[in-house]
Formats: C-alpha cells, structure tokens, sequence
C-alpha cells in the first residue's frame, strides 16, 4: 500500500477501539485522518466519541434493510462517497457479503477478541475459559470472506489468570486491543504494510507468522518503531 491518506471506521457499540485510533492520530501516530465513523447501530456510543473528536459521522441501520446484500450495498456506497485509502472494523458486528469484502480486500482491517484461528465468532473470552487456556488475546488481520479468517498481522497474548471471569478476561484482552490496533493502522498510515486476501508484507518483508505483542513487548526483529 502506497500511501493512506484517509480511513472510514466501522463501528456497533461503544468504541473503545475507536478511542484508542482517535487518539493515536491526535498525537501523530497514525498519520491518517479519519474521515468518517459509521455505524449499523443509531445509538452505538462510538458515535459521541466521534462528534466529540469533530469526525464526521453516518448511520446505516441494518434493520431497515431486507437482505445483508442491500445493507451491504448501502454501506458500500455511503464509504465510496469519503473515498478511504482504508477501511477499520472497530467492533463493527456485522457478517459481511462476499462481494463487500472483495471490493475491500487488502484494504480492510478486522481486529477480533481472540488469539486466531482459534475462536472465530462470538463469545471467545467465555471459550477460551471453558477450553482452559492458559494464554488468550486478540488478533488484528486482514479481512477476507470467511469470517475471522484473513492473515493475522499482530497478535496481543494476556495470561488466564485463575478467577477470571469472561468480564474480567475481556478487559484484560481490550487493554491491549487499544495498543496493537493503532500499532498497525499507524504502519499501514506509513506505507509499511501490504496486504493481500493472502500475504502481508512489514517493510517489504513476508511475515510468516504473526508479529507477538506480550506484556508490553514486541517480539519481532523485523520491526523498527
Ligand atoms: C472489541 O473487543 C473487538 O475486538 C470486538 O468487539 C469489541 C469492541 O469493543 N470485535 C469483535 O468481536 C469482532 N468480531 P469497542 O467497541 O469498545 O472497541
């Protein structure tokens, strides 16, 4: 990816995600601007976070259409009319049509509360407790249409600590939600990451594995911050 001038943000609910971009742009680590936070939920609290930030804002209310290819369409056209470089689903918890993720491919993100492959869906932090994990977090990939199923860029890995409970895991796991998704928009922000439905590319360099973020530290020669 060349350059990436402008990003669109597609939200549901309360954005804390969405905090996190906001603020990384502010201070100058992604270098993007946003352009606009749409959400399918009217009420999504994300929405307040940008109007306060000055973000321009829409809504596409999923309810009002009768099949996920109108509603796709709509979005579609509503995101084309600010002209992204990318697209960031930021809790964004609609299933996508084929078509939708195609026309996106290599410039859509997906950040996803679990430690992929495992745990594609709902309710993973209640999984990972009911498999007995011992390790579980969050993962930033490329969208393709299989569902949670793109290269995954960077992964954020917390313990499971005895007592948790899926709440209290959540917050573990959304703490450093707030520190890798800024982490690779800002990279992308700055043309060093290419993305395909199949390959990235960190500085020119294939990543054969997903880059490690653990308790504060990165795990990966390849990278230069
Ligand atoms: C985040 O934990 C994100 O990983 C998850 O929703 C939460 C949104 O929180 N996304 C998914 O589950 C997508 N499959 P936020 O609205 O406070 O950013």
């Amino acid at each position: 990816m060349a350059s990436c001038d402008s990003i669109v943000v597609l939200v549901s609910g309360s954005g804390s995600n969405l905090q996190a971009i906001i603020d990384a742009v502010e201070t100058g680590q992604i270098t993007s601007k946003i352009s606009a936070v749409i959400s399918n939920m009217p009420d999504a609290y994300a929405l307040e976070r940008a109007k306060k930030a000055g973000i321009a804002t829409a809504v596409v209310d999923h309810t009002l259409f009768d099949s996920r290819e109108n509603f796709d369409q709509a979005l579609q056209d509503l995101i084309e009319s600010y002209q992204p470089d990318l697209v960031v689903l930021s809790g964004f918890m609609r299933l996508l049509t084929e078509p939708f993720v195609t026309f996106y491919t290599g410039r859509m993100l997906n950040i996803h509360p679990s430690l992929l492959p495992k745990y594609r869906g709902l309710h993973t932090h209640q999984r990972a407790l009911d498999a007995g994990d011992e390790e579980h977090g969050a993962s930033v990939h490329v969208v393709t249409p299989d569902l949670d199923s793109g290269p995954v860029i960077i992964q954020a890995i917390v313990p499971v600590i005895e007592g948790d409970t899926a709440e209290i895991l959540a917050k573990r796991v959304v703490k450093e939600e707030h520190i890798i998704y800024p982490l690779v928009i800002g990279w992308v922000a700055e043309g060093r990451l290419e993305m395909s439905a199949d390959n990235v590319l960190l500085d020119g360099v294939a990543l054969t594995s997903p880059v490690i973020w653990k308790a504060g530290e990165i795990q990966e020669k390849k990278i230069q911050e």
